[in-house]
This record gives C-alpha cells, sequence and structure tokens, in this order.
C-alpha cells in the first residue's frame, strides 16, 4: 500500500460528504493514495517482490509475469513489461490484463491455464491499481469510494491441483455503466478521463452475479458453500459483500473483508484482502477459497481455490 492514508475525515473537508455516509454506504474508513511519483509499477513491484519471497523463490524462476491494472503506467508497453524490467528479468512472457475490478480473478485462470498447458511454472499474478489518478476529486459519488494499492501471489505447478474451478464472464452491453470514457486522440484527451459510474446498476449488478457465479462454480465442482472456508470477493462496499454471504448461507466470520480501511483497489483487492487473511493466520494451508470479482464492462468471474 502506498505510504499515505486520506480518511473520511480528510474528504470531509474537500468535498461534500460525511464519515458517516460513506461508512453507512460503503463500510470505508479510509484508503492509501499513491505519491505523485508513483505508478502502478512501482506498487505491482513491491508487491511482486515480497510475493516472490514469501514463495521461496527468486525473480529468475518466473516464468510468466501478468499484472491486472486498469491505471497502467502508460498506454504502451504494458506494466507487466516495466515490473519486469525493475524486477531485473527478462525474457517470458509479460503483458496486462484489463478487466476492470474481475482483472485479478481474469489473470489467475489465465496463469492456471499457463501452468496446466505445461508452458509455465511459476507464474506471478499482480493486480495494481492508481485509481486516485482517474477520479474526479470533486465528484463525492466515486472519489470517496476508491483507493490505490497492489497486492500480488504466486502460482507454481503442483502435482495436486490448487485452482479447482474457474470461471469468467463478461456482458458488454453494460459498458456505459462503469467507465473512464477518455483517450488519447492526436496528443490531447477527448472525453472524460475521469470514472463515471452508475452507483445503484453496478450494485445491483454485483449483488447477482456474486451469487451466480458462487453457485455455478461450487455445482460444477461438486461442493457445497458448507465446504467454504473463507470468501475472498472483490472488495467494492462492504453492502454488496454481506448480501451475497447471506443469499448464500455463508457465515459471515467466512467472508474476509478490508473494504474499510483498503477502499476499493479495483484489480488489487482479492489479493491485497487474500494476503492480510493470510498474515492474519486465518486462511491456512488445505483451506478452500472463494474468490469473486465484478467489474466495469461489465465482468465478472471466480475461482475456487484450495490454498
Ligand atoms: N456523500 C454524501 N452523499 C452522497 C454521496 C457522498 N459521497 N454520494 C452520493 N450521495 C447522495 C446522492 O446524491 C443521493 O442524494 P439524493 O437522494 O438527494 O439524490 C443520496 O446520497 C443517495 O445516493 P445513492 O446513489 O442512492 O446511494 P446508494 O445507497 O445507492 O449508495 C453507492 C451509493 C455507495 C455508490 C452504491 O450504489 C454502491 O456502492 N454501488 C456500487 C459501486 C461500486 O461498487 N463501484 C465499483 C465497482 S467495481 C469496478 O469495476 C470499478
Amino acid at each position: 500500500m502506498p505510504e499515505k492514508i486520506l480518511t473520511n475525515k480528510d474528504l470531509e473537508k474537500t468535498v461534500d460528504t460525511s464519515h458517516e455516509w460513506i461508512v453507512e454506504r460503503s463500510g470505508i474508513n479510509q484508503r492509501h493514495i499513491a505519491a505523485q511519483d508513483e505508478l502502478a509499477s512501482d506498487l505491482a513491484t513491491r508487491a511482486a517482490q515480497r510475493a516472490i519471497e514469501t514463495a521461496g523463490l527468486s525473480p529468475s524462476e518466473i516464468d510468466l509475469l501478468i499484472v491486472a491494472t486498469t491505471t497502467p503506467d502508460m498506454v504502451f508497453p504494458s506494466t507487466a513489461c516495466i515490473v519486469q524490467s525493475k524486477l531485473g528479468i527478462s525474457g517470458s512472457p509479460a503483458f496486462d490484463v484489463q478487466a476492470v475490478c474481475c482483472g485479478f480473478v481474469y489473470a489467475l485462470n489465465i496463469a492456471d491455464l499457463f501452468i496446466k498447458s505445461g508452458q509455465a511454472s511459476n507464474a506471478l499474478i499482480i493486480g495494481a491499481e492508481v485509481y486516485s489518478r482517474i477520479l474526479d476529486w470533486n465528484d463525492r459519488t466515486t472519489c470517496v469510494l476508491f483507493g490505490d494499492g497492489a497486492g500480488a501471489v504466486v502460482l507454481s505447478s503442483s502435482e495436486e491441483p490448487g485452482i479447482l474451478k474457474t470461471k469468467l464472464h463478461a456482458d458488454g452491453s453494460f459498458r456505459d455503466k462503469l467507465c473512464v470514457p477518455g483517450w488519447v486522440n492526436a496528443g490531447e484527451i477527448s472525453g472524460s478521463p475521469m470514472v463515471t459510474m452508475d452507483g445503484g446498476a453496478v450494485f445491483k449488478f454485483a449483488v447477482k452475479v456474486f451469487e451466480q457465479t458462487a453457485r455455478e462454480l461450487l455445482d460444477e465442482a461438486n461442493l457445497s458453500i458448507d465446504d467454504v472456508d473463507w470468501f475472498i470477493p472483490h472488495q467494492a462496499n462492504i453492502r454488496i459483500m454481506e448480501s451475497t454471504a447471506k443469499k448464500l448461507k455463508l457465515p459471515r466470520e467466512k467472508l474476509i473483508a478490508t473494504v474499510d480501511h483498503h477502499g476499493n483497489t479495483s484489480a488489487a483487492s482479492i489479493p491485497l484482502a487474500l494476503d492480510e487473511a493470510v498474515q492474519a493466520g486465518k486462511v491456512d494451508r488445505g483451506d478452500l477459497l472463494l474468490l469473486e470479482g465484478v467489474g466495469g464492462g461489465f465482468t465478472w468471474g471466480g475461482a475456487l481455490v484450495k490454498y
């Protein structure tokens, strides 16, 4: 996480909102904000170094690098190529995945296929975002919800499968419900380069597909919700997560929620929540994790993972 913390009380001073409103509607208390000169690749590289070290590997053993991000350093090259260079490695494939807040789940699925097909042995998957760059800080309907950060995992080949089931979906007919419509055009930005969102539509859609995807995954894996040890959804809003848990009849204690102190960090939110749950001694080896994401596009999906 970037060092700087922005609390709801700080936001009260600059935009017409209140700590109480933000907590009640979203569950967010504070978020981290990147420094002026801190890029997605900087946060991603730090997260990557820690993940590689925790996995007991050296950077040179990474043979696939995927960065899920909506806020890349530049139009091109990919943030993954920049991170690869910052890690001091080269040669293996490196690319970005753009599926907004579902990016980490997409990247996990792709890395799993690379490993299963024998094309990679140690895949580094990073979710990294600097949403503070694409927020209109005068728009209270969006700026209070997001934060910056990066999380990373290493996925290695094994005789015993860890990724038990994955599911990806998209429906581009919803593309205008959550977007940054601007684009670079002949040296200028055409359209707004800021997040615009129909919050209500996103909310309803997220609650619907979180439940649907969980049922799809569990049915196909021949498992029940009681088999799930930890539910780690994309951290957008505590009300979305809690209502999903309730619909699935999953005890609240099994829901990992970090949105209160991270805000919505988009593609970074799942690996950040996973890391925190591991560090806290909650998620342990052998536990069954239900990961789920939903984001602009709309994109959505999930994975059942034996940790
Ligand atoms: N502070 C105070 N008041 C506010 C704020 C704010 N920050 N923002 C909106 N309001 C006002 C509205 O103007 C409205 O006022 P009105 O009744 O006078 O018109 C009132 O609060 C209620 O607004 P709603 O939008 O109806 O509030 P709601 O309960 O739906 O909560 C929220 C809004 C938090 C945005 C919710 O809809 C939500 O979380 N949606 C999902 C958003 C999300 O998850 N986005 C990210 C998706 S992931 C990705 O891909 C990036």
